[in-house]
């Protein structure tokens, strides 16, 4: 057991249907992932990506529709200009960028799915907890 905690933000149209999808397979998903379902990942805002650190986080994992496919049309877009900013100003906020991470799993993808979780949850569990503070 590692120790970490990382939060999966999720649309509920395709990622959080691929992780369903991967748990319905009976596919082994890290414990350490507590996962929000959202409507869509154009409803992230960077802020709650940096509360969730302030809260406690060692990762963030944000996840929605392959770009073409948000139910929402453009939702995704938008994320990834809002996410794209944030990863660049983590390290100016004392949040290593290896924490964060954006990313586009169909629900048809439940292997990908887990592929994605499990190379995230190494990638933070090789850096460890954070010891807090910033953000
Ligand atoms: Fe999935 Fe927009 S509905 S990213």
């Amino acid at each position: 057991m590692s120790g970490v905690k990382i939060i999966g933000l999720l649309c509920n149209w395709c990622s959080y249907a691929g992780a369903d999808m991967a748990g319905t397979a009976r596919m082994k998903q890290p414990a350490a992932l507590r996962v929000v379902r959202l409507p869509c990942t154009g409803r992230v805002n960077p802020l709650l990506v940096l509360k969730a650190f302030q809260e406690g986080a060692d990762g963030v994992l944000v996840s929605g529709c392959h770009p073409g496919d948000c139910h929402y049309n453009e939702g995704n877009y938008y994320a990834r200009r809002r996410l794209e900013l944030l990863a660049a100003m983590l390290p100016a906020l004392g949040i290593e960028p290896e924490r964060f991470r954006y990313t586009w799993v169909s629900a048809s993808e439940g292997a990908r799915w887990t592929e994605v979780v499990e190379e995230f949850t190494g990638r933070v569990e090789a850096l460890g907890p954070r010891d807090g503070g910033a953000a």
